[in-house]
């Protein structure tokens, strides 16, 4: 039997480290939704395709080949090839990930190939709209939240520590639009699906997300697993 644990929150919850701790703990394969958001907008700004103009980024989709892969127990992601999993972090391309994720034709994409690869394993899944239409039947669903100036202040360091020139103004403004753009596109906006369970990570360690998260799906599937 395979089980399915979406995650699901705004950015700098701490979605994907604690998926990352509980697929281990768990046995599951991990699936970071985001990076794949994150190729597309790598594609485009490499090719300088007018992010802006969905009609632009329909034409190139068929031309971006996206695998996720494992190594040394640690999720990588390619595109067209070539291993992006350091290019796609950088901070601009956050803003370009926002963007093309707004895009029906990019997202029915990358839907398609995320529902395939949860046909297959157990996997826990991040993202944004993974309770609500990725895999709206999975098994345990979770809802990350955390305070704005704790959320900026986590990204600040994830970004200094990589060697990358920001500010804290400027993620706090940047972390805001990035928020405003997910809740309110028309295309599978970020939402608390109706059964998901909302977690405030702001004054909780990694650990104890992943074990409030790994209680809880032990809770559901009782001692199935
Ligand atoms: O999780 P992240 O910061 O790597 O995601 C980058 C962007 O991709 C985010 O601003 C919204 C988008 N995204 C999405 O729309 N749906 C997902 N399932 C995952 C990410």
């Amino acid at each position: 039997m395979n089980y399915q644990i979406a995650i699901d929150g705004p950015s700098s919850t701490g979605k994907s480290s604690t998926a990352t701790r509980l697929a281990k703990k768990l046995s599951f394969i991990y699936i970071d939704t985001g990076a794949m958001y994150r190729a597309v907008g790598l594609y485009c700004k490499r090719n300088n395709i007018n992010i802006n103009d969905e009609e632009e980024v329909k034409k190139v989709l068929n031309k971006i080949k996206i695998d996720l892969y494992y190594e040394n127990g640690k999720q990588e992601i390619k595109l067209n090839n070539e291993k992006v999993s350091d290019a796609i972090r950088e901070n601009e391309i956050s803003k370009y990930a926002s963007i093309v994720s707004t895009y029906k034709s990019v997202r029915d994409k990358l839907v398609r190939m995320q529902r395939r690869l949860a046909k297959t394993n157990s996997v826990i899944m991040d993202g944004r709209d993974i309770g609500t239409v990725v895999l709206p039947k999975a098994t345990l669903k979770v809802y990350l939240i955390a305070e704005d100036e704790i959320r900026a202040k986590r990204r600040l360091k994830e970004l200094l520590d990589k060697g990358q020139t920001v500010t804290y103004e400027q993620i706090l403004k940047e972390l805001k639009e990035r928020d405003y753009r997910d809740i309110h596109r028309e295309n599978s906006p970020l939402k608390k699906a109706k059964d998901a369970i909302e977690i405030d990570t702001s004054y909780l360690s990694l650990d104890e997300v992943t074990e409030k998260i790994y209680k809880l799906f032990k809770e559901k599937v009782g001692n199935e697993k």
